[in-house]
């Protein structure tokens, strides 16, 4: 797709500012559209506020800024959004009957050649796409949060998506500088939220059999297996150490992991007792607003300097 083109973001909040802006920066006219005024207001002092810290950290230029936001023109009209868009991210409230109509509203408002994306979380493309009469050009776009800054995007067939749409979001996500993968089925929880969720229900069922506390499991991961994965995914580091070798621990161990098809009794508890986690100050640990702070700021950091070494700034 040409810089010329227009990409439209439909809902400004958490996901939607961040995907407007990766493709803002890139050069891209985008339109972001929300139901307010407000929340438009807000999604351009995130991103403005984003850019900036990005440029602190060495990515992208402070004085590029305001040229990058002057790309961005808010709306609250859908039609203004998109009538004109080449590519359109959906990313307005996880509701299947929300997105099901504005699906079908976009069908009817845009040309016949423009790609029609979802960022859901979990629901799927297919039923999303149920009420559309074009439905080879819907598909699902997964980005992670923050989605400036983790590659990852899961590009998701849809039941009627076409090969051509496929390929064509595939190389404009290249071009933003994303890491698109090809997902050829819609499945729930595509594939990294079933790889992400497996590891958390393992994690979850070792603290509720009282064989190591949270710290513990965590500290397994952060200290252990987890400083490998950045460079050797699960399937590659079998073969490093030898199919023979993983099907004899498969054929020892897997018995004795969680494979309940159900939320964790422990985990419902928590979630009964008020226990959510940082909002609540309260969840497998104890957390006051400093330490959630301090967590959640790390992290920020970490992705930070993680996406400046990886543009070899
Ligand atoms: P959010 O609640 O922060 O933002 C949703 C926005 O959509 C709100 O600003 C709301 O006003 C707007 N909206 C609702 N109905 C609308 C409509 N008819 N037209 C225009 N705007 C409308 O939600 P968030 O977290 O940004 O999630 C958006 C989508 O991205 C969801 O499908 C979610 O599952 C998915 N997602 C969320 C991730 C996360 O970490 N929060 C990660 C990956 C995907």
């Amino acid at each position: 797709m040409l810089k010329s083109e227009h990409i439209a973001v439909i809902g400004a909040g958490l996901m939607g500012h961040g995907i407007a802006q990766i493709f803002a920066t890139q050069g891209y006219q985008v339109r972001l559209m929300d139901l307010k005024e407000e929340i438009l207001d807000k999604a351009i002092e995130n991103i403005r506020s984003n850019l900036t810290l990005m440029a602190q950290h060495g990515i992208g230029r402070l004085n590029e800024i305001e040229s990058i936001i002057a790309r961005i023109k808010r709306t609250v009209d859908l039609k203004e959004a998109s009538s004109d868009a080449q590519f359109i991210v959906e990313a307005i409230s996880e509701n299947l009957e929300l997105k099901k109509n504005i699906f079908n509203e976009l069908d009817a408002i845009c040309s016949e050649k423009t790609i029609l994306s979802t960022n859901t979380s979990v629901i799927s493309i297919t039923e999303i796409a149920q009420k559309a009469l074009r439905r080879d050009r819907i598909l699902g776009t997964h980005f992670w949060n923050p989605p400036y800054l983790i590659p990852l995007v899961e590009v998701v067939r849809g039941q009627d998506t076409s090969d051509e749409v496929m390929d064509i979001t595939i190389d404009l996500l290249r071009k933003v500088g994303k890491h698109p993968v090809r997902v050829n089925k819609d499945v729930p929880g595509f594939v990294a939220n079933r790889l992400q969720h497996a590891l958390w229900r393992e994690a979850i069922s070792i603290v509720e059999g009282g064989i190591a506390d949270a710290t513990t499991v965590d500290e397994c991961v952060k200290y252990g297996f987890g400083l490998r994965l950045p460079v050797l995914g699960p399937l590659e580091n079998a073969d490093m150490v030898g199919l023979d070798l993983t099907l004899a621990i498969h054929e020892y161990v897997l018995k004795y992991l969680e494979s309940s098809p159900e939320p964790s009794p422990l985990l419902r508890e928590k979630v009964n007792r008020g226990e959510t986690g940082f909002k609540k100050g309260h969840g497998f640990y104890k957390w006051t607003t400093d330490q959630a702070k301090e967590l959640t700021k790390n992290l920020k950091e970490h992705l930070l300097k993680w996406t400046r070494e990886r543009e070899g700034n």
